[in-house]
């Protein structure tokens, strides 16, 4: 496969700096001591953003090839806004990675397609990568529109998106109704709805912008169930909430092909 496999642990409101400390310390030996290939597949994790320094502190400090990035970003480069965090600040810090359009963002506060796709389109521009969500929820599922719904958030969000900035992107599936439930799509779920945003993508711009970008399946990854997951044509890699706060945990996750 000509792309590379991303893990990336998206936190959540979890770990306070301290506690980023040991967990990226964790999961570095974990992963030493299993002779992990970093260049086989890319390992990030996603801290709150108070735990961001802390992070960049061990990582460049023990020289660690553990990449890392934040929940969310303003669209605003600086200014009169209150607790929003600008790109410049992230990617000054080492980010390499933004989540945009988190089902929770979506959800707690609003965040619309346009909005996520603008957050995209920051992120790019200040050099980071950033990780587009996409997902539906249970009764989009039930109703059987899964994958109408999740291309309608793809068109959205990759309006006014040139194809380098895609092929630089990672868009992640993540069903609603299997984050943080226990309840994993199955492997054929994830592949249908992950093959179908590489096909509008490939729609939407070209074959090769197709064949670049990363898709990466979320929703109870675990080290059980990932391997399968990731032995789906159109499945490039996880983005993995509870089971990337144990170090051993994530650790086996990334090492899915182990
Ligand atoms: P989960 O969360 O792995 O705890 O289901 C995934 C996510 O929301 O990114």
């Amino acid at each position: 496969m000509a792309r590379t496999p991303l893990m990336a642990g998206n936190w959540k409101m979890n770990m306070d700096h301290l506690e980023a400390i040991h967990l990226v310390q964790g999961l570095h030996q974990e992963l030493t001591d299993a002779n992990f290939d970093y260049s086989k597949t890319e390992v990030a994790v996603i801290p709150p953003f108070t735990d961001i320094r802390s992070v960049q502190t061990v990582v460049e400090g023990d020289d660690m090839k553990i990449k890392y990035g934040a929940q969310d970003v303003s669209t605003k480069e600086s200014g009169a806004y209150t607790g929003e965090i600008s790109a410049t600040m992230l990617s000054k810090l080492g980010c390499s990675f933004v989540v945009v359009g988190h089902s929770e963002r979506r959800e707690y506060h609003g965040e619309s397609d346009a909005l996520v796709g603008e957050k995209a389109r920051v992120a790019l521009a200040a050099g980071m990568t950033p990780i587009i969500c996409c997902g539906e929820g249970l009764e989009v599922r039930k109703a059987g529109e899964q994958v109408s719904h999740v291309l309608a958030q793809i068109d959205g969000a990759l309006d006014g998106m040139s194809a380098d900035d895609v092929k630089k992107s990672v868009i992640a599936y993540e069903p609603i109704w299997a984050i943080g439930t226990g309840e994993v799509a199955t492997p054929e779920d994830a592949q249908e709805v992950c093959g179908a945003i590489r096909v509008r993508v490939s729609e939407l711009y070209d074959a090769e912008t197709a064949e670049a970008v990363r898709v990466l399946y979320g929703g109870s990854v675990k080290s059980g169930n990932v391997r399968d997951i990731m032995a789906q044509a159109d499945v490039d890699g996880a983005l993995v909430g509870g089971a990337s706060l144990k170090a051993d945990e994530f650790a086996k996750i990334a090492r899915f092909d182990a």
